[in-house]
């Protein structure tokens, strides 16, 4: 990816959740090769500090959190902002597959907590700083899953969600005070990370890479583009689940879930 998209001799500093691995670990590797200070974070010390030393120790920081305590989001927002960010890439979120009879209160209320209050509380945070400065760029990573209900990922649909929603509300808001700091929100289909391996299951369809999902997504978001969905089929699936009567847009993404394999 070039660098082109910044103004010359602005330093920029990216604050990314969810770094240790996939999506988030691609996005501190594209940005720090286009000379951007990134701010790690994740709980997986190990993995962090391994990335860290790949990327160079002066060029980034590891600030380890566990997000769905609320402290924890408020004290890794006072440890990052010192670095004086002006990207944020809410990344860190999980699934959890099953029936929702079946599947654990207790890992849902984690996922909600995660996936939506964690996000919830950086993108506050943080806009507010970068409205002040009138500068940065904030994407909230949510799913193709935000767009249509979920049976059998019924929680993780629904949080993805939210942050679509959240995340265009804000958007106008930001529009209609003619501020110059942007909001987008990533909105991928399947890509091939450890996903689905910490949502106990197989996936379906082969995933773009977490690379080819990363580099298209910031080209995207510094052409300020608000909804970035990464392929041509999600675009197409999107659309056809818009136009699609509710019940079966539905029941299509069910047919879609039951044939995903659970990991024994
Ligand atoms: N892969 C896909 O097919 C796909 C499709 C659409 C959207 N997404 C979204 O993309 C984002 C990144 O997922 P991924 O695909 O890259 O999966 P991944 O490889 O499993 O990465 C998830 C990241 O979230 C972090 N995370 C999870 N729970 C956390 C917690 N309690 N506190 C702090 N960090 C936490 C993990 O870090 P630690 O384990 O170190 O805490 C990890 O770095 C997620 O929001 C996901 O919903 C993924």
């Amino acid at each position: 990816m070039k660098n082109n998209f910044w103004e010359k001799g602005q330093k920029h500093c990216a604050v990314i959740t969810g770094a240790s691995s996939g999506i988030g670990m691609e996005m501190a590797r594209a940005l720090n090769k286009i000379g951007c200070f990134v701010v790690l974070s994740g709980r997986n010390i190990k993995a962090l500090e391994k990335l860290r030393e790949e990327l160079g120790a002066e060029s980034c920081a590891v600030i380890p959190a566990d997000l769905p305590v609320v402290k924890n989001c408020i004290d890794f927002y006072a440890a990052a902002k010192k670095y004086e960010p002006d990207i944020l890439i809410n990344n860190a979120g999980f699934g959890i597959y099953g029936e929702f009879t079946e599947t654990s209160l207790t890992n849902e209320l984690e996922l909600i907590d995660v996936n939506i209050k964690a996000m919830h509380i950086l993108f506050k945070l943080f806009l507010k700083d970068f409205v002040k400065k009138d500068r940065g760029y904030i994407l909230n990573v949510s799913s193709s899953a935000g767009f249509m209900p979920g049976p059998l990922m019924t929680t993780y649909y629904s949080s993805k969600s939210y942050v679509i929603r959240q995340t265009v509300g804000v958007f106008t808001e930001l529009k209609a005070k003619r501020s110059n700091v942007n909001v987008s929100v990533l909105c991928p289909g399947p890509v091939s990370t450890e996903f689905n391996r910490r949502a106990g299951i197989t996936g379906f369809f082969k995933g773009i890479t977490a690379k080819q999902c990363a580099v298209y997504t910031l080209s995207r978001m510094y052409r300020k583009e608000l909804i970035i969905v990464p392929t041509i089929k999600m675009k197409a699936l999107i659309t056809a689940g818009k136009l699609a009567p509710e019940r079966l847009a539905s029941f299509g993404a069910y047919v879609l879930q039951k044939g995903k394999k659970r990991i024994e």
